[in-house]
């Protein structure tokens, strides 16, 4: 296990003031206090220059599309919403380590270099993500991953003035005989060694119950295999190269009960957010972006920056949805209704208690029928039915009333109402 002796914040308090001169047990080195926001270049499909090093075969990874990501995402006011992180996912180095052993950037796409990328981002207030393998390829398969070469990867990333990591699972890793476990804590230690505060993107694809320890050696941790952008894509494989829609992944979390794994400085990642992408109309990137929210969980957009479509403007930037997300209570919303583990239930209702007191609600409609009534009832949020409640609705930002025993919604196929609720 891997603990990061805390200097300032909130997380670890109890736990220093019970142990006295014992570090804190946490993950805390100032960075993911708050789930993580930002940009990731893997999914953002609509960048120019054309390549085969992409989801969608275009490769934005390259330096002046980067620059014009960072700078766009402060000139649309996402900075000040807490969107923070930009992070080259697979295909920013080059295919061979250099003669020292180091890995070193594309240079075709990278020719002033990844320090002085990082020096651009910082100063416009952003930080620098980077992506290796905890193997020795990265998942493109065609570049070097870091097994056997963490400590020296670690320093050489920190050195460059990246603040964040993302390791994929992808590439051999030695004889087999360690687990994903000790091989994500041997890098987790190696970046805490850099001296450098970092985040670390743990991405094992939830496999080997990386529920149960993720977060011990990462501030945020893939919990399955890829999302990719589609709303609805059935299926029962996992690992690399495979891939889910959002209904499997909000399917997925309702079984493992989020909340029992949540905490500060260990965020469950159910991977990108694929607004209005592939076959992500309004509706399926709105429910998406709900569903994110009320789980706390690391808010990646993997969309061109450069130009936000009004439908995504109204999705990224709600700053009361997003207010769930980044809420004090450090929590994620379960589903009540059904419970967890029953199947084939359309009506759905998921709730978070949130740090004012409030609660977080999403009804659902998960089937295809259109109009369907979702209600949920003061009492199955732990209220009595007589108490007086203020729901206000979180994407058209609009008080609804005060009401007794409950409230319901009427609501399209994968439509949510996303409710703050407000005893008075
Ligand atoms: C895996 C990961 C993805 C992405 C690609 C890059 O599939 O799960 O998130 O990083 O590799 O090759």
């Amino acid at each position: 296990m891997v603990f990061r002796l805390r200097t300032a914040g909130r997380g670890c308090a109890a736990a220093l003031a019970l142990l006295a001169v014992v570090p804190a047990f946490c993950y805390d080195n100032g960075l993911g206090r708050t789930p993580p926001m930002g940009w990731n270049s893997w999914c953002t499909g609509t960048l120019l220059e054309p390549s085969v090093c992409n989801l969608v075969g275009n490769d934005p990874c390259s330096e002046g599309e980067v620059k014009a990501i960072a700078d766009s995402l402060v000139a649309n006011g996402m900075d000040k919403l807490g969107y923070e992180f930009l992070e080259l996912d697979d295909c920013w180095s080059d295919t061979a380590r250099d003669a020292s052993g180091q890995l070193q950037a594309d240079a075709r796409k990278f020719p002033s270099g990844m320090a002085s990328l990082a020096d651009y981002v910082h100063a416009r207030g952003l930080k620098l993500g980077l992506y290796t393998s905890v193997g020795d390829k990265t998942c493109k398969g065609d570049r070097p991953g870091s097994y056997g070469h963490y400590a020296t990867d670690a320093s050489t990333l920190a050195g460059w003035g990246v603040d964040m990591i993302k390791m994929d699972h992808c590439g051999a890793k030695g004889n087999g005989t360690f687990t994903d476990r000790q091989l994500y804590g041997e890098m987790s230690a190696a970046l805490n060694a850099t001296g450098r505060p970092v985040l670390f993107s743990l991405c094992s694809w939830g496999e080997q119950s990386v529920l149960e320890w993720g977060a011990d050696v990462a501030q945020m941790y893939r919990i399955q295999m890829d999302h990719l952008p589609f709303f609805n894509l059935p299926t029962t494989a996992s690992g690399v190269g495979y891939g889910q829609g959002t209904l499997q992944i909000i399917n997925y979390v309702a079984d493992i009960v989020p909340s029992r794994w949540t905490r500060t400085f260990g965020w469950l990642d159910p991977d990108f957010l694929m607004t209005r992408y592939g076959t992500m109309d309004f509706v399926a990137s709105r429910t998406e972006y709900s569903f994110w929210s009320l789980w706390s969980a690391p808010l990646l957009v993997a969309t061109d920056l450069r130009k936000l479509s009004a439908d995504k403007r109204a999705i990224l930037l709600n700053e009361e949805v997003i207010a769930i997300n980044q809420d004090g209570s450090a929590t994620s919303g379960d589903r009540i209704r059904p419970p967890p583990n029953v199947t084939g239930v359309d009506s759905q209702l998921w709730a978070r208690p949130l740090a004012n007191g409030d609660k977080a609600v999403i009804l659902f409609n998960a089937g295809k029928r259109k109009g369907l009534g979702v209600a949920v009832a003061w009492a199955e949020l732990g209220w009595a039915p007589a108490d007086s409640v203020r729901v206000r609705d979180l994407w058209a930002k609009k008080d609804l009333g005060v009401f007794t025993a409950g409230f319901n919604a009427t609501l399209d196929s994968h439509d949510v109402a996303m409710l703050r609720l407000t005893r008075q």
